[in-house]
């Protein structure tokens, strides 16, 4: 090969190293997002499941575009639609069991989850709902359907370098622990926090074998500031205060999150998995409402805001006049106002981080020349 070729492929692949790395807009490229979780994420899977957990009647989706009631929990967008939208892909993402998706919809990203679920499988058990370990099964599914329409090749790259976020442990704690102690019996909250890690980490290695490689994993919210804890450790509405003990709990099953991924990223090679804090963002805005523009935090917008959700939350519930002062939408979900500030938090904080220099490419240098590439643009 001619010195002149070496030089400008090597020219190239510098340049491209620093357009992933070092540009303004720190936002990685990703050809599409797959969404496994509960219902903070599920974009309406549920309808399509004996459930009667289902948010695809009014006054859900009363700010979604159109005024469609989508299956979402929420008066309108997730954050996985705002997302793909920061990330140029599409502006939502739909349900995996929509029958009528197109190709295009299924190779830009789809949602595996289903509202109601948790890492525990007895979370969704008798419910009616998809597990974790059926969300997998799905994915499989997808992935087949990826390889027609791709080729094998392909659609192994594509998943390679989808954005993969998974979102759940919030049903977990509170249905089988603090509301309903069917765990409890067997287990203490520390006990409890590392056998969902440890089903988590068998899910994350599920993904990994499937061919996942970019993964963010959220963390809990501040479960005791969700109205519904209030409700059921109170019993009413207790001026303002959320359960303490829930929190720190959430909190420390967070620190034990962060140190478990930083090891699965170690013992997974070429992975980049990275957690996604909800915890911070959410505090601040309870503990600072009139920052981002809320005046209510401590119940939601649908009928008196402590206990209704799904079902009790429905077409003859009377509605706030204005969801966009309130953090929560009903007594366990956020509003899409909360969702889209948590969206920015997660283009800020999160997203930068997979544009690592140190990813796919190995950083070349011109030996002897360090400075000659450089000087050219
Ligand atoms: C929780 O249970 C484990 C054993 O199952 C025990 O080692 C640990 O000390 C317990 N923690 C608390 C806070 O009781
Ligand atoms: C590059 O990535 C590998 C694998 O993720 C990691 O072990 C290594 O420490 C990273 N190197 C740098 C310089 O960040």
């Amino acid at each position: 090969m001619a010195p002149t070729a070496l030089f400008i492929i090597l020219l190239l692949v510098h340049i491209s190293n620093s357009n992933t790395c070092d540009a303004t807009n720190p936002a990685p490229k990703f050809p599409a997002v797959l969404v496994f979780g509960d219902s903070t994420v599920d974009t309406g899977n549920n309808n399509y499941l004996k459930t009667l957990f289902k948010g695809n009647h009014y006054p859900y989706g009363k700010d979604f575009p159109g005024q469609i009631p989508t299956g979402r929990f929420s008066n309108g967008k997730l954050v996985p639609d705002f997302l793909v939208s920061i990330l140029n892909i599409k502006q939502t993402v739909p349900p995996f069991l929509d029958p009528s998706l197109s190709d295009n919809d299924l190779i830009t990203g789809v949602c595996f989850v289903s509202g109601g679920s948790g890492y525990d499988d007895i979370t969704a058990a008798g419910a009616g709902i998809l597990a974790f370990s059926k969300q997998i099964e799905l994915f499989k599914e997808y992935v087949v359907r990826v390889e027609r329409i791709l080729g094998d090749k392909e659609a192994k790259k594509l998943i390679t370098s989808s954005l993969v976020v998974v979102s759940a442990g919030t049903n977990d704690f509170g249905f089988n622990f603090y509301d309903i102690p069917t765990r409890r019996l067997e287990f203490n909250i520390s006990g409890y926090q590392d056998f969902l890690l440890n089903k988590l980490q068998i899910f994350i290695e599920e993904l990994y074998e499937l061919g996942c490689r970019k993964l963010a994993i959220a963390g809990l919210p501040p479960v005791g500031c969700l109205p519904i804890q209030v409700t059921v450790k109170f019993g009413k509405p207790k001026d303002g205060r959320c359960v303490d003990d829930e929190n720190s709990d959430s909190q420390i099953y967070n620190q034990k999150l962060v140190k478990l991924l930083s090891k699965m990223q170690s013992l997974l090679p070429g992975s980049r998995i990275v957690y996604l804090d909800v915890y911070e963002p959410l505090i601040d805005m309870i503990n600072n409402p009139h920052k981002f523009g809320f005046v209510v935090t401590k119940r939601g917008c649908c009928g008196n805001g402590f206990v209704e959700a799904g079902p009790l939350c429905n077409a003859l519930t009377p509605v706030c006049a204005d969801d966009s002062e309130y953090l929560f939408w009903d007594s366990i979900h956020p509003t899409e106002a909360t969702y889209q500030y948590l969206s920015k938090y997660l283009e800020k904080n999160v997203l930068p981080k997979f544009a690592y220099r140190n990813q796919s490419r190995p950083s070349i240098t011109l030996s002897g020349h360090p400075h000659r590439a450089d000087d050219r643009y």
